[in-house]
Parts: C-alpha cells; structure tokens; sequence
C-alpha cells in the first residue's frame, strides 16, 4: 500500500504554483455533458476526483483526452444517462452529475450516494429542487431513478441552507431548461461562480453567481468552449499551513488573493507575514505562533470548512489554547485522533475542537481518514522530530496533484513509497 514518509524539522524555501481547483473543475467537467461538440478546460489537475469523473463522461458516451493540464472533452455522442454503482460509490460528489444528465438526456439513473468520511451527505436539497423543475424521482433499491418527461422546467427555488452541490445542480439543470430559474439562498462559493463562467462561456444566459441570488435563462443548447479553471484556495492554504507551522518562507504563484480573504486574515491574526503580489505571495512564518481564540467554519465568505483541518494542525505549536467551531459538516474531525499521535494535544466535543499548543510535535505512523485530514497530516509531520509515516493515502491524492513533488521543491524531506 502506498505511503507517504517525511523526515520532519526542515525549514523550507522557494515557490509553488498551486493547481487548478478540484471543486471547480469537477462541476464543469459535468457541465461539458451539456455541450455539443468540443471543451477544451484549461489548468485541470492530476488528481484521482478528475480520473474518476473522465470514466463516468466516458461511460455516457463522451470522449475524454488530456493533454498536460489540458483536458478536452466531446460530448457529441453521450448515448446514456445512468452512473453504475461502483463510479458512484468511488467518488460521492458525482451526484453533480444528475442535473447534467437530466438536462442532456431527459432521464438519469444514479445509486444513492452514501455518506462519506464528513459524515452523512444528504442530497435532498438536490432532489426537491429538481423535482420542482419537473422531475419525476422515485428511489428503489438503492437507485433514483429520474425522468423529466415533458423536459426541464424553469422554477423559483428557495434553498434552505446555501448548498455547493445542491447550487450546482439547479444550474446544470437549469442552463437548458425552458423558461427561467431563480435560485434563492444560492452558494456564493468562487467555484460557483467559476461554473456560471464556464457555462456562459458555452452559451448560457446566467447572472448573479457570487451573490445569494442567481437567475438563470434557459437556452436551447450549449455548444464547444474553453475555459480555465480558478486557482484552488484550499490547496493554497494547505502549502501556507506548511510554511506557518515550520517558520518558512515560501511563495505561492497562481493564487486568487480575493477568494482568500477570510483564509489570509487567519494566517496574519496567527503571526504569519503575508505579502501579497497580484496572482503571487509570499508567507513567512512566525518564530512563534500566536493563538486564535476561536475560529468558525462559515460558508462563504467566511471561513471555509476545508481549510479547518489544516488550519488546526497548524495552531497545534501556537503559544495558547484555540477553539475551533465546525458549522457545515457533522463529522469533521476524525482524523484528530491521527494528529494527536504526532504529539498534538486537541480534543473533540462535538463539533467542537480544542487545540491546546504544545511546544513540538513528534514523528508517528498514522492514517488518513479524509482528503482534507490527510493534508493535516502532512502539515504537522512536516514539523514533527523525527520521522512521519502516513498511510491510506488515496485519500490525499484525490484532491492534491504533485504535493509531494511540490513539497520536495521547497526542501521538504518528504518521499512518496508506491506499492
Ligand atoms: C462541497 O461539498 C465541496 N465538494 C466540499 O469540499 C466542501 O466542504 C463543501 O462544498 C462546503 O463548502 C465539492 O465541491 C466536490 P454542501 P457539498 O452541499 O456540495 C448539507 C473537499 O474537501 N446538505 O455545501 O457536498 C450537508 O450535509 C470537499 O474538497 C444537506 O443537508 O457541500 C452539509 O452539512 C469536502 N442537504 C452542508 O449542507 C443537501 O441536499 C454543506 O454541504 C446538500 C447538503
């Protein structure tokens, strides 16, 4: 089995250019279904979440080709509207495809997607919305089965909590539809508005993405385009973490400073110099580093769930006790107890975590329990005295392209043992 194997305690130095975003390029690569012809999506990552969702597009017909950081995808011929199981239970967020296949086909068929390491993964947001857009959805075992017999209607939807994927999907749905769709309560992620951008791009007639309110017209179809993916603001706060928790000084290229602000802010409150260069900037980390006294996870622009982890193994050294609070997932914390074998000291309370700092850390062997977990992982054994082993890193590879490469640039002791 694969593992990762850092020899902590290493100061680190140089640059980074930070990939293209996972929860950016996932949702367009679904909206290339809806597209006739040719998308050529530009600064698309090497991770397995991409691999897996070229094998569902192929399973519906598409052709996909990439080309470096190229990729291309002709959805001339989709033939199918069903996503089999075993795609299905390989990556949870396919569900972003149901919208897009309706739209395309008319029809889908998808399994149920499980819940996932953050916990139960509930998609009702989803459903309801669809069906008010004319969906007929009927579950059996294990399978919705989904048919919008007289096409995909316009509706005015009210989203009870500003849901990422459930926003996602009423605009793939709603981008063909007939009529005009107004999404309420909307997600105002950057990779919302990365989507809106793709899709006009195509043909589509969306505004208002960035906002709580996005109106969407239908058009007729969607034909070829090209679009570049945004830079991924996680993977970016993943790398300062590394640099904050080791006191180094790195640059990251290729960066949205405007989708960071809440994420930034954080890193300056706890000590980290951050200069900041147009699409650059330059993190140099504190000798010490001072305690947040409580941070919350918000939608955005607030402080977002996934920098947590990493956020959290970074105040493991600070010089106090800091509180973090997780507001959008129910079970985000299981790879606390992974951490804690590195010497870490935070306990759990709920949705409640307590990081009390401690003056070093200390290599183990440990697991990742999740994308975001595993990256915490890597952040502290990266300061830790001694050696780290960490192991079920499939994990990690499912949202990170070359960040063991990428952390050996910087003079990381880091080496990734295959099988
Ligand atoms: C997206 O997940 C991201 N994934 C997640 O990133 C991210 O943590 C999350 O948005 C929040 O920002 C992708 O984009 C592929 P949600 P998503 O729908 O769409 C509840 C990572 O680390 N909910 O905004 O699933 C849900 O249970 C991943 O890259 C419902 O109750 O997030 C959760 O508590 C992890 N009913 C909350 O909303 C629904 O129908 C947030 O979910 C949908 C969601």
């Amino acid at each position: 089995m694969a593992e990762i194997v850092i020899k902590g305690n290493k100061k680190l130095s140089g640059k980074i250019t930070v990939q293209g975003a996972k929860n950016s390029v996932l949702p367009v690569l679904a909206g290339t279904l809806l597209c006739d012809g040719e998308c050529v999506i530009h600064n698309c990552p090497h991770i397995s979440d991409v691999d897996i969702s070229f094998k569902i597009l192929e399973f519906l017909g598409c052709d996909c080709k990439r080309q470096d950081k190229s990729v291309i995808v002709d959805a001339s011929c989709v033939n199918a509207f069903s996503i089999p199981d075993s795609l299905m239970r390989e990556m949870r967020s396919s569900v972003m495809f149901l919208g897009a296949i309706i739209g395309r086909m008319g029809k889908a068929v998808i399994s149920s997607p499980g819940g996932c390491e953050l916990g139960p993964r509930p998609i009702d947001l989803h459903l309801s919305a669809l069906q008010k857009m004319g969906v007929k959805i009927t579950e059996e075992h294990g399978n919705l089965y989904c048919d919008a017999p007289n096409g995909l209607c316009g509706s005015e939807i009210h989203l009870n909590f500003p849901s990422v994927g459930a926003t996602e999907n009423i605009m793939l749905a709603a981008a063909t539809a007939k009529g005009t769709t107004v999404i309420h309560n909307a997600a105002r992620e950057p990779e919302i508005s990365d989507l809106g951008d793709f899709l006009n791009s195509a043909g589509a007639r969306i505004c208002g993405c960035g906002s709580d309110t996005i109106y969407i017209n239908g058009v007729r179809k969607l034909y070829s385009t090209c679009h570049t993916i945004i830079p991924d603001r996680i993977v970016a706060a993943t790398y300062l973490s590394c640099a904050a928790l080791t006191g180094s000084k790195i640059t990251l290229d290729n960066i949205m400073p405007s989708h960071m602000v809440s994420i930034l802010s954080l890193f300056r409150e706890s000590g980290s110099n951050i200069a900041v260069s147009g699409k650059s900037l330059t993190i140099t980390g504190p000798k010490i580093l001072c305690r947040v006294p409580t941070i919350r996870s918000l939608v955005y622009p607030g402080f977002p769930t996934d920098a947590g982890p990493l956020i959290i193994a970074m105040l493991s050294k600070a010089d106090g006790t800091c509180v973090f609070v997780e507001n959008i997932f129910e079970n985000r914390f299981r790879y606390v107890d992974e951490l804690n074998r590195l010497g870490t000291k935070i306990k759990v309370e709920g949705k409640i975590a307590i990081i009390e700092g401690v003056p070093s850390l200390s290599g183990a062997s440990c697991k990742c329990t999740d994308l975001r977990g595993g990256a915490a992982l890597v952040t502290a054994a990266l300061a830790a005295d001694g050696e780290t082993n960490i192991t079920e890193i499939s994990h990690i590879l499912r949202g990170y392209d070359d960040i063991v490469s990428n952390l050996q640039s910087v003079g990381a002791d880091i080496k990734l043992i295959k099988e």
